[in-house]
């Protein structure tokens, strides 16, 4: 029956991360490294892409097999012409008990303060806004593109005056990079009721040359944010969360710190991850998706469509952060290559 779906470790299907577009904006070192990711990359054409009711078909399959949380995704999503209109079809979906799904979206915040209140009006229930630090200077050699720090905190200043609330700031943590700008961004966002977390440096893709040594572990960030501001530990807010919630002891707040490095969290992980081109990945760490988009190009019904992503799920074994974390640190022989966090979604 609907709902019931579980994979080979008895993982459900709660939260479908929908990647819009690979193209964004910035440069990020760990995500999009500008050697890599110039005007030779091959982006995908405009015929590959999903169209939005080609979405919106698969979502409410999605929904019908468990799927409570959409995430729209990129590259930068709000660089996909007509975001609102594909917003709005996905806000009218509702899940068997007549509910609407949580809708909300990741972005870098660079069009946010043009794109709030638009965002909203569509249907769109919160949002997530990546930010790697508040000195200018750190933020735009993070970015690689000169962009100032001041637009993306007007962007989350616009959606907070939208309702797009509570916001969650996401920061990844580059030891050598950025480690410094941790307190002064826990400074920064206590008490304003947005929710900062900060990312582990992961080994995600192919092309940002990671190394282990440029990790800053997350025992490492509470213990510096608590130094000077108090923390206490939270429980988890529902089962599968990526982040270990921590509370200032002065009520102002909480932080999280996402360790997919040190700790892993696959154990109940229930991400699915469709691509731009609609591509079903099961981990973000997969080399290999499933092509839903041949179904949806081919005379699929929406029966076939349901079944196919059923035993897709039914068949999924991934826990990559768990199995790297049982390795010896220098046995990461070589595997198939991944595919790049630009494509498959954050
Ligand atoms: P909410 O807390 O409900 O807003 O969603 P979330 O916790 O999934 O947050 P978000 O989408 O902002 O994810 C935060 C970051 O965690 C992502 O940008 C990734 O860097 C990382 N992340 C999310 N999901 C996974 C996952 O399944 N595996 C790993 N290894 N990292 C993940
Ligand atoms: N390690 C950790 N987080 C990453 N992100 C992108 N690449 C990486 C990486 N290598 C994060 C971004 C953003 C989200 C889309 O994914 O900072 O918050
Ligand atoms: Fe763009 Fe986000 Fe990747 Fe940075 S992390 S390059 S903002 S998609
Ligand atoms: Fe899920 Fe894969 Fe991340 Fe583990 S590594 S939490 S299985 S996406």
């Amino acid at each position: 029956p609907a709902g019931l779906l579980q994979d080979t470790l008895a993982r459900p299907l709660r939260d479908l991360r929908i990647s819009v577009t690979d193209r964004c904006n910035f440069r990020c070192s760990y995500c999009m490294p500008k050697e890599v990711f110039d005007k030779n990359y091959p982006y995908l054409p405009h015929a590959s892409l999903l169209s939005f009711e080609e979405i919106t078909r698969l979502a409410r399959q999605f929904v019908a097999h468990g799927v409570r949380k959409i995430r729209l995704t990129g590259g930068e999503p709000l660089l996909r012409k007509n975001i609102e209109v594909l917003i709005e079809q996905l806000a009218a979906l509702r899940t068997p008990e007549g509910q609407p799904l949580d809708l909300t979206l990741t972005t870098n915040g660079s069009l946010l303060a043009r794109k709030a209140a638009s965002l909203k009006a569509a249907g769109l229930q919160r949002v997530t806004v990546s930010l790697d630090g508040l000195d200018d200077v750190v933020f735009r050699r993070m970015n690689d593109v000169d962009f100032p720090v001041a637009e993306v905190l007007a962007g989350i200043d616009a959606a907070k005056a939208a309702g797009l609330g509570p916001i969650k700031v996401n920061m990844v943590v580059k030891r050598g990079t950025n480690e410094h700008e941790i307190v002064p961004m826990a400074r920064h966002f206590r008490g304003t009721g947005h929710v900062l977390r900060f990312i582990e440096y992961m080994d995600v893709g192919a092309t940002n040359g990671w190394r282990m040594d440029e990790v800053l572990p997350s025992a490492e960030v509470v213990r510096l944010i608590d130094r000077e501001l108090p923390l206490v530990p939270l429980e988890a807010a529902a089962p599968g969360e990526t982040a270990q919630r921590w509370a200032y002891a002065d009520g102002s707040g909480e932080v999280g710190v996402i360790s997919s490095v040190t700790q892993a969290f696959c154990g109940d992980c229930n991400r699915a991850r469709l691509s731009t081109e609609g591509q079903l990945y099961l981990c973000l760490f997969a080399s290999q998706g499933h092509d839903l988009r041949a179904l949806l190009r081919g005379d699929a019904t929406d029966e076939q469509i349901a079944a196919a992503i059923a035993g897709i799920w039914q068949g999924r074994t991934d826990r990559y952060s768990q199995l790297r974390g049982l390795q010896a640190p220098d046995s990461s022989a070589p595997g198939p290559r991944r595919v790049e966090m630009s494509y498959i979604g954050g």
